[in-house]
């Protein structure tokens, strides 16, 4: 596949990544403080290295499982359909469950992956994603918890790749055609 030549920006640290998890690890051990065992549902591919760092701050019994959508095709345009490309494994009836989201960007994947697994009854369900970019969205979606709040920038790292590249930079940067 031929690409257009860019270079990443640093956007967000790793170190300003790893602050902002801890506060909010605080406040999902606080929501979830007397779960008997909480489910973290990661999103793939993107979240996966989110979902890591996230679980090691987590002082909660909990089990991890991941459940793969499709928005994006293999560049930088959503579609807007969303198709699931691969399902949970274990059950979420009757249990707590975090759902775990890199970007919320038009808004089409978490709407119609929260109205999913909410159809499956889950004792209570809350969502996070480490961005948000607001100005984005076609669909009314607000995660429980947000990392970030970025402007409509196309952005790596982190986990977050741009056409399967990039996943492995320790920060998040934005992509910059030149
Ligand atoms: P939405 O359905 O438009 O909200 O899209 C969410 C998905 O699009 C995320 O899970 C990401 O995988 C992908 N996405 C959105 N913005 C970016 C970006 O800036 N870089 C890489 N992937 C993105
Ligand atoms: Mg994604």
């Amino acid at each position: 596949m031929s690409e257009r030549p860019y270079v990443i920006d640093q956007m967000i640290s790793a170190k300003a990544i790893a602050a902002r998890i801890e506060a909010l690890c605080a406040e999902i051990q606080n929501e979830f403080k007397d779960t008997d065992k909480l489910v973290v549902v990661g999103l793939l591919r993107g979240s996966f290295v989110f979902i890591a760092d996230l679980v090691r701050e987590l002082d909660l019994p909990l089990e991890v499982d991941f459940l793969e959508a499709s928005s994006y095709g293999s560049g930088m345009e959503s579609s807007r359909e969303v198709r699931i490309l691969k399902d949970l494994r274990g059950a979420v009836e009757g249990r707590d469950v975090l759902v775990v989201e890199d970007i919320v960007d038009t808004g089409h994947t978490m709407h119609h992956v929260h109205a999913l697994l909410q159809s499956r009854k889950p004792k209570r369900m809350k969502t996070i994603a480490l961005l948000d970019k607001p100005s984005r969205r076609e669909i009314a979606f607000k995660a429980d918890w947000t990392g970030f709040e970025i402007p409509d920038e196309f952005v790596v790292g982190y986990g977050i790749d741009y056409a399967q590249r990039n996943r492995n930079l320790p920060y998040i940067g934005k992509v910059r055609f030149i």
